[in-house]
């Protein structure tokens, strides 16, 4: 199983024995600015099964532990590992936000992504009005390199570099 450490965080690859920890981070809050709403328990559990019998070679997706308490924080994603700038995304349950958590994550997404595939730089695409988000990636220095729209709101594609410096 892959695990990522950062300074107070361990992702480790989503496992089936996580969901029910997962699930009960999920809330509309946390819904208001991903692609998704929060699903019934039933729907959200035929979706991991589903994921977890047809695995995609070049995703990953992680659960976001508190490494003092093994307190689960959200889910990170990691897709097209075999794509030039491969896609990097997350989510935090609400008491875990404004506290550099999702700060943390992505910077150990881009980190593991350098060491374990030589990527330069990464996609974080976030939806416009997502003030918090759209900071990590500018302080990530981030460049702004497209749009995308989905039903539920428009999104500015970030390109962030890797760089030794900002990472910690
Ligand atoms: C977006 C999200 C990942 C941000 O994570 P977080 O841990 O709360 O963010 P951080 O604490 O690392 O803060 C990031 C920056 O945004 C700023 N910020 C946080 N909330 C803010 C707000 N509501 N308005 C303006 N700035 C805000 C912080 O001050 C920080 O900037 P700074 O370091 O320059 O001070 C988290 O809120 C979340 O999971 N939201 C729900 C799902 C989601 O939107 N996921 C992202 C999809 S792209």
């Amino acid at each position: 199983m892959i695990v990522i450490r950062s300074r107070r965080l361990q992702l480790s690859q989503f496992q089936m024995t996580d969901a029910p920890e997962v699930f009960g981070c999920i809330t509309p809050g946390v819904a208001k600015f991903m692609s998704w709403e929060p699903p019934s328990w039933d729907e959200y559990l035929a979706r991991c099964e589903k994921r977890a019998q047809a695995p995609e070679p070049n995703m990953f997706s992680f659960t976001i532990r508190r490494v003092e308490n093994n307190e689960c924080l959200g889910m990170a994603s990691f897709e097209g590992a075999d794509s030039t700038s491969p896609e990097v995304g997350l989510w935090l349950k609400e008491r875990a936000h404004g506290q550099g958590i999702g700060t943390e994550v992505v910077s150990a997404l881009i980190e593991w992504g350098h060491a374990t595939f030589g990527k330069a730089s990464f996609i974080y695409p976030v939806a416009v009005e997502n003030t918090a988000s759209r900071h990590i990636a500018e302080k990530l220095h981030g460049e702004i390199i497209g749009n995308r729209t989905n039903p539920k709101y428009n999104s500015v594609v970030y390109r962030i570099p890797f760089r030794e410096a900002s990472h910690t």
